[in-house]
This record gives structure tokens, C-alpha cells and sequence, in this order.
């Protein structure tokens, strides 16, 4: 624990411009922590190379997320913003918790096997111990509270469970971390195939919303949008696409569920598509303005990435001395 307050760190890869689900699920949620806890978030950069990554589109994506995370709300002198290769204490402890990470719990993880099957011909080491590095940017600060998405659970089970193994061996070394997944606004699904997640990475353009698109093309995206051969704003059965909406309807203007019902009692699936459009494109439309603003000042991203590494780095290595005492390697005096 540092300064006395209980710690919260999430990352977020900087592989394709992040969704409304990305939004809703996580980062929305982010700076609600700012106050009360040291907050540490990363754009995490070694992640999104277990996928072959455009090597000036990946530099231009950390940039961009950075930015990012800073228009949605993320105050840089309130929380800590890195980017996680610039902290090299997250892949030396990756490397020692590797060796605490068991071959069979890494290959129940479904992300892996649904990557491994998306990316046939590039099942990399990196892709199979991704969720030991995770574990380590979690266990690296003592993290209390981890907000993410409801497809990042498991890898958090793992992050727990290698932490009491570890402290089982040597005694406690890492807090155990507990996930924080917001209720409502968890899972946003495909607007093309609702049954399936909203991906950053899909390629089907019409099945993500991103923070970033134009209002012309978010009010499109939702237009086009699956539903049902029904005409009634209401949850239920087979009503997947309808009740993706109106969750996506909630989260931006704060109506429950009922209150959308009733509130589009009658009125058909072309109104409510066009009522969810705007309600998204209103309340994106701030972020965009600032993420503009930010992007057009790189040496003020820079000196964000340059401050952040420094505290995230000085704060990381309390952990990375005891664990290196604690497993037995040497150290060099000087
Ligand atoms: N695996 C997460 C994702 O794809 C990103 C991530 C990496 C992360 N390290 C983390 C999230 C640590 C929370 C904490 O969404």
C-alpha cells in the first residue's frame, strides 16, 4: 500500500481504437476510483504483441489510447498513466511468476483458445502465458481492485491464484486481488451477431461501435444494427439485439430498464435504433473533442507517459526487491 490508500490498476490494450464496450465496461468506470484509491492505468503494449502488431500502428495506438484514457475523465496528475513496456519490472516478474503458473491452468483459459483458434498460424508462447503478464502488472503494485470487463474474470482467477500459491511458498508477499465488474454495463455485445461480445478487433466494422467514430457513423452503426422480426422495445427471449440496445440506451442517459420499455411503448425498433444512436453520439461527443485537442499536443502526451513510467516504475520495484529476496536471487550492492 502506498500513501495509505488501497490500490487500483486496470490496463487496456492499445491493439484498435476502443469500442463502447470497451467505454462502458471499463474505463467509464475508472476515474469513479480516482479519489479514493492510488489508481495505476496502463496501456499495455506487451499484451497487444501476442498478436502480430503493425509495428507504426502500434506506436501510434499507444499514443492514441493514452490520449484516450486521459478525454474520458482520467486526470494524469490523479491517477497513474503508463505504458506498460516503459516499466521493465512488468516483464521480469512475468518471467518469475511464469514459473508459478501451471501449463494446465494456462490452457483452460477460453481467451486463449479463442485466440489460438482465430490466429492458427501464430499460437505464440506470448499468447499462452498473456495472463501470467496480467498477473504480474496486477501483483507489481499491490492492487486491491481490478475494474475490468466480465471476459477478463478468469484471467483474474488465475492473477488470485497465483498470488496465494505464491505467498503459500515464501509467505505473503502479494495482496489478492479482487475483480470489479460493473453490473449493468459488463458486456456489450455485437451490434452484427448479439450473442457474441463486442470486440475492438472484429472486422466487420458494423458490429463495433468505437468511442472515436464520427456521430453520422455512430447513428449508422445502430441503425443497421440486428434485432429480431419484432416491433416491441422489451426484454426477453430471442430479443438479444433489442436488449444489447437498451443497455446501450441505459448506460449513456441512466434510464433503468423499465423506464426504456415503457418510455418506447409502441413506437417500434426504428425510433428507439435512432433514440439509442443519439443518446450515444451526445455523450461521446465531449470525449472526441478532448481526445482532438489531446492528440494535437504529443509533448504533453510524452511528458504524461515520461511521469507516469517514472512513479509506476519507482513504486513497482518495492515488490520486484521482495520478490527477488523472498525466491532466493543475489543482489548487488552498491
Ligand atoms: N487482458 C486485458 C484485456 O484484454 C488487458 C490487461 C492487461 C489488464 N493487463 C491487465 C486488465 C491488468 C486489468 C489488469 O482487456
Amino acid at each position: 500500500m502506498y500513501q495509505d490508500k488501497k490500490v487500483v490498476f486496470s490496463g487496456v490494450q492499445p491493439s484498435g481504437m476502443l469500442t463502447i464496450g470497451n467505454y462502458l465496461g471499463a474505463i467509464q468506470n475508472f476515474r469513479t476510483f480516482s479519489d479514493e484509491y492510488r489508481c495505476y492505468y496502463c496501456v499495455v503494449d506487451e499484451h497487444a504483441i501476442t498478436v502480430r502488431q503493425d509495428p507504426a500502428v502500434l506506436r501510434r495506438r499507444t499514443y492514441e489510447t493514452l490520449a484516450l484514457y486521459i478525454a474520458c475523465g482520467l486526470d494524469p496528475t490523479k491517477n497513474v498513466l503508463f505504458v506498460q513496456s516503459h516499466v521493465s519490472a512488468h516483464a521480469e516478474l512475468g518471467w518469475i511468476l511464469d514459473c508459478y503458473a501451471m501449463f494446465g491452468e494456462l490452457s483452460r483459459m477460453t481467451q486463449f483458445k479463442d485466440k489460438s483458434a482465430k490466429n492458427a498460424d501464430n499460437i505464440n508462447a506470448g499468447l499462452f502465458t498473456y495472463p501470467v503478464l496480467m498477473a504480474a502488472d496486477i501483483l507489481l503494485y499491490q492492487t486491491e481492485l481490478v475494474p475490468v470487463g466480465v471476459d477478463q474474470k478468469q484471467h483474474l482467477e488465475l492473477a488470485r491464484d497465483i498470488a496465494m500459491r505464491f505467498n503459500g511458498v515464501y509467505s505473503d508477499t502479494f495482496v489478492v486481488p479482487e475483480g470489479y465488474i460493473a453490473k449493468t454495463t459488463a458486456k456489450i455485445m455485437s451490434l452484427a451477431e448479439p450473442t457474441k461480445k463486442m470486440s475492438k478487433s472484429d472486422e466487420n466494422e458494423n458490429a463495433v461501435v468505437r468511442i472515436l467514430d464520427p456521430r453520422d457513423v455512430i447513428l449508422r452503426k445502430f441503425k443497421r444494427a440486428v434485432t429480431d422480426s419484432g416491433s416491441e422495445v422489451r426484454r426477453g427471449e430471442g430479443k438479444e439485439g433489442i436488449e444489447n440496445l437498451m443497455s446501450v440506451y441505459s448506460a449513456f442517459t441512466g434510464a433503468s430498464m423499465e423506464e426504456i420499455e415503457r418510455e418506447f411503448d409502441g413506437r417500434g425498433y426504428g425510433d428507439f435504433k435512432a433514440a439509442v444512436g443519439e443518446a450515444c453520439a451526445d455523450a461521446l461527443a465531449p470525449i472526441q473533442a478532448e481526445f482532438a485537442r489531446l492528440s494535437a499536443d504529443k509533448a504533453y502526451l510524452e511528458q504524461v507517459m515520461k511521469d507516469g513510467a517514472a512513479a509506476a516504475a519507482h513504486d513497482a520495484q518495492r515488490t520486484l526487491s521482495k520478490v527477488r529476496r523472498k525466491i532466493g536471487f543475489t543482489e548487488l550492492r552498491r
